[in-house]
């Protein structure tokens, strides 16, 4: 694909094609361009959509830290989301909203070229396999074509519910060993 990732935010800014788009800003994903591992989540929250950037609320800075525990930096990776407008109150995107914005997401992977996915939660996981439960699929690898789908729980599922802690901390030490076995 030619087009570039800074391309890609400006054509962004300027799209009105989805009902989102009246209510909340354009947060497209961002990281390192040459990134082989992508993470995706589900829709920015608040802080991503005044900030214009995904991951910096509360759920951001746990995913800074699971990342941190696997000795990975976010400079080191892409992440992104599977919607690209804040759902009004937080709510869960709906069909048409995640349909509407799936060029977006389809445009950034066919840039990036990630060896690698990370959905985060059952949004992002649902976008490759929609027939996949997480509650099975986390931490175990699935293979896509050519690229390796590594379903993790939504760093927020622990800001709810700390049981997810500790799944969340084992899922990204599985990860770790996966990239690891695959270098
Ligand atoms: N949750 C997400 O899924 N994405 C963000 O960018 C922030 C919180």
């Amino acid at each position: 694909m030619n087009i570039t990732l800074p391309v890609l935010q400006e054509k962004l800014k300027a799209w009105d094609g989805c009902a989102l788009c009246k209510t909340a800003n354009p947060v497209l994903g961002e990281g390192n361009a040459n990134a082989k591992i992508m993470f995706i989540g589900e829709a920015p929250g608040q802080r991503e959509d005044e900030q214009g950037r995904p991951f910096v609320g509360p759920a951001g800075k746990f995913l800074n830290e699971l990342l941190e525990s696997i000795e990975l930096r976010r400079e080191d990776v892409y992440i992104s989301n599977v919607v690209k407008y804040r759902p009004p109150e937080n709510r869960d995107p709906t069909d048409e909203e995640k349909e509407q914005c799936m060029p977006w997401l389809k445009m950034e992977i066919a840039i990036l070229k990630p060896k690698v996915i990370v959905p985060l939660g059952r949004h992002a996981l649902g976008h490759f396999f929609p027939k996949l439960g997480m509650t099975q699929a986390h931490g175990k690898p699935q293979k896509l074509k050519d690229i390796a789908i590594f379903p993790i729980y939504h760093p927020a599922a622990a800001l709810h519910n700390g049981s997810f802690r500790q799944a969340l901390y084992d899922d990204f030490a599985a990860l770790k060993a996966f990239l690891d076995a695959a270098a």
